[in-house]
């Protein structure tokens, strides 16, 4: 099991050390034309998690290849490539530029691509002909039968998914009652998206068995047991890295005694997950 930084949450040229307690670092989404992402404020704190309207900020494809990536490359860390866009073309045109990296995630939640089944395995079917590497089709749990997309991305060639991208949430200041984001509403993460995470990725395994990378509100080893017990081979830590820049390696810690393998699917196997409760209460 890889544990990795969900895309948007870890700038490792400015936090090389965070980065270096990971198996992977995962960019933020990068998009074929340099984006400044929406006005501030762009980032909300909720008792009930964050919520961030950051819009895609990135340096777009062009500056991404010739600075940014090598200089990831100099981190000895494996790199995964985040790629998003506004039509299929967008996405395969970054994809065929890619190389020497150990996987693509293709954002196919952003709030700008239709999520539709084919809408997404469209994407994903043009990015197969563009590249060899492993990709993988990052979904939003916003769409009512996240199972039916995941299925159409693996018959368009997906290697594995990445569940779950955030959930669109509003926050009001109190005094004037206007949302407090510019844009109003933003994403939601952090621990209120664990519920949805595990059944995000409980639906994709059992629809279709591809390796799944579990995200959403992982603060805890047994955070990443709940994912990997529902089916996910990889997780990812998101908005525990603001607050808490360490979290891997004290996750990593917290896990040091338990085989995840044997943990894997567990959730799938009403007799086995019995066995292994039973083996963490002894
Ligand atoms: C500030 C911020 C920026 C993000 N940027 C991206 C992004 O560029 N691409 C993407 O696929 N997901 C992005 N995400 C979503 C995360 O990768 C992840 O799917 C989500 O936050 C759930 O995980 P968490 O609850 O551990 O944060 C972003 C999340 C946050 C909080």
């Amino acid at each position: 099991m890889l544990l990795l930084n969900a895309s948007g949450c870890l700038d490792a040229l400015a936090a090389p050390e965070v980065a270096r307690q990971l198996d992977g670092f995962v960019t933020k989404t990068i998009t074929p034309l340099p984006r400044e992402g929406n006005a501030p404020p762009r980032i909300a704190e909720t008792a009930h998690g964050m919520l961030n309207a950051i819009g895609l900020a990135n340096p777009g494809r062009e500056r991404f290849l010739s600075g940014h990536l090598p200089r990831l490359r100099e981190l000895g860390i494996p790199l995964w490539v985040s790629v998003g866009g506004f039509c299929a073309a967008d996405y395969a045109d970054t994809c065929a530029a890619l190389d020497h990296v150990e996987a693509i995630e293709l954002n196919l939640s952003c709030p700008n691509v239709d999520e539709a089944a084919d809408s997404a395995a469209e994407i994903v079917a043009a990015c197969r002909r563009a590249t060899k590497l492993p990709l993988y089709a990052k979904l939003s749990a916003a769409h009512p039968d996240i199972a039916s997309v995941a299925r159409a991305v693996a018959a368009a060639g997906a290697d594995g998914l990445s569940l779950v991208n955030t959930l669109r949430g509003l926050a009001l200041d109190p005094r004037t009652l206007q949302p407090v984001l510019a844009r109003g509403t933003g994403g939601l993460s952090g621990p209120s998206l664990k519920p949805v995470a595990l059944a995000a990725v409980h639906a994709c395994y059992a629809a279709t068995r591809l390796p799944i990378v579990g995200m959403g509100g992982v603060t805890s080893g047994q955070d990443v047991l709940d994912l990997v017990a529902c089916g996910a081979s990889h997780v990812a830590v998101g908005t525990v890295l603001f607050s808490e820049p360490v979290a891997p390696s004290r996750i990593r810690g917290e896990l040091s005694a338990v085989d995840t393998d044997e943990v894997m699917g567990a959730a799938h196997r009403a007799e086995k997950s019995l066995e292994f409760r039973a083996k963490v209460v002894a």
